[in-house]
């Protein structure tokens, strides 16, 4: 593989532009929506420990290799697989990791797009004014009445995978990067701002911060710490060719390691403001930690509602949750825009609309059981509980567990060596014995847990 090789998509205009980009497609829904939800489903402290382990033992390094693989082989997932397997004189199969990442993104998007419809059906409730005064029960009415009309959510749906697809098709350079470029920042200062009314609370400390602090194991079963270790992976886009693609759009002379751990930070960083933010107005609203999917929708309003300025306060708030969406949506389609470029020779386009058009109609699954198909389960689960479960929880850690195994035991250690480029010889073997060992492991064993095993 020669130094000065491209992608044919184009590449970042600088490091910092990977890194917003990338810091993009980690933080969104994940970090804002579900983290809290999951938390709150799971008993709180104990479940957010576990999450931060799988963060640091398993998240960071595969981080680490899935950018690496990108960068090396400089096209799309599946292509990355098959080059990078012949250069390792590795078995051909391995290209089913990049069908396997293509297929989880298509069905994480399809779900995606209809939670981020949700907010982005919210910055209009918010504009004309939907939350001044109410209390917990008005907003929970107002949710609920919105999640029983198939034909808004739909609406909302279709809304956000055209604004995704019009990103997407105007490609690397122009679309994507600039779309990230103002809306992290904004989002940070935002979630910093409702942390600090969070505070005003009386119980804030009490409630809000000891229930996602103060671990109690006895809380937490090993569905939850399937679900912790699945949300790492959700969080950080991993095991699925998002941050495979970024990578492969990544100029040479940058640091992989560096540029990871900064990523990494942020997206936890901002995972733990949205749940300081969001636990001591779920406790203080008398409301159920464990209420599901619609847990920030439920409670953000009550407090957008009735602080001073929170009419501007709720606009921003989801506005900047939509941009955070979109800028994470572009990635999970990404990866097979990429492919059909590349293999199925169409234009930018083309590739827009079919997939978007696949990942529309998928979607309808998920809106459906929010209200019609409610009832209707699948190993005792809703479609949206079943395609959640099935990538997040499934999909993405064997994505991961494959990808650690490919960058530590196929891949030549020389090559590996090179292409991360550390900064001293002591952080590649620290890197080397988590790829090898540590994360594989670790997934592994939560996995043995699940069935049983353990
Ligand atoms: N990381 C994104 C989030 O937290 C979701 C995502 C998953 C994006 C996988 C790309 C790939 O919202």
């Amino acid at each position: 593989m020669t130094d000065t090789k491209k992608s044919i998509h184009g590449e970042w205009s600088s490091r910092f532009a990977f890194i917003l980009a990338a810091t993009g497609s980690a933080v969104g829904l994940g970090n804002i929506w579900k983290f809290p939800y999951i938390t709150g489903e799971n008993g709180g402290g104990a479940f957010v420990i576990v999450y931060l382990l799988c963060v640091l033992l398993i998240g960071i390094p595969i981080m680490m290799a899935e950018t690496m693989l990108g960068r090396r082989s400089r096209q799309n997932p599946i292509n990355t697989m098959i080059t990078l397997a012949d250069e390792a004189g590795a078995d051909k199969n391995w290209h089913y990791l990049g069908w396997m990442g293509v297929i989880a993104g298509f069905l994480i998007l399809s779900y995606y797009s209809v939670i981020a419809g949700w907010a982005s059906a919210y910055v209009l409730k918010a504009f004309t004014g939907s939350f001044f005064g109410a209390d917990a029960v008005a907003i929970k009415g107002l949710f609920d009445g919105f999640m029983a009309s198939p034909v808004q959510l739909i609406f909302w749906h279709t809304l956000f995978m055209l604004a995704t697809m019009l990103v997407v098709v105007r490609g690397v350079n122009t679309g994507l990067e600039k779309a990230v470029r103002f809306l992290m920042p904004c989002l940070f200062v935002l979630l910093m701002l409702l942390v600090a009314y969070a505070m005003t609370f009386d119980d804030y400390y009490d409630k809000g911060i000891k229930f996602l602090f103060t671990p109690d194991f006895s809380k937490l079963t090993a569905n939850g710490v399937l679900t912790a270790m699945g949300h790492a992976f959700f969080t950080l886009s991993l095991g699925m060719g998002a941050i495979m693609i970024y990578g492969s759009y990544l100029p040479k002379n940058v640091s992989i390691a560096k540029t990871v751990y900064l990523i990494a930070g942020t997206d936890t960083a901002v995972a733990l403001l949205a749940g300081i933010a969001i636990f001591p107005i779920v406790f203080a609203a008398g409301l159920e930690p464990a209420a599901g999917p619609g847990l920030i929708f439920q409670t953000l309003p009550i407090a957008f509602g009735n602080m001073t300025g929170g009419w501007l306060f709720g606009i921003l708030f989801f506005v900047m949750l939509v941009f955070a969406a979109l800028s994470s949506s572009i990635s999970l389609i990404e990866p097979a825009v990429a492919w059909l470029i590349e293999n199925k020779d169409m234009s930018r386009q083309q590739a827009c609309i079919w997939s978007g058009s696949i990942t529309w109609l998928l979607g309808l699954g998920t809106v459906f059981s929010f209200n019609v198909w409610s009832e209707f389960k699948i190993f005792d689960r809703t479609i949206f509980q079943l395609l959640d479960y099935l990538t997040a929880n499934l999909m993405l850690p064997i994505g991961g567990f494959c990808i650690a195994v490919f960058a530590g035991w196929i891949m030549k250690q020389q090559h590996t060596e090179h292409e991360l480029d550390m900064p001293d010889a002591l952080s590649y073997k620290v890197w080397r014995f988590l790829i090898c060992y540590v994360s594989p492991a670790a997934v592994f064993l939560v996995f043995l847990h699940v069935v049983g095993v353990l």
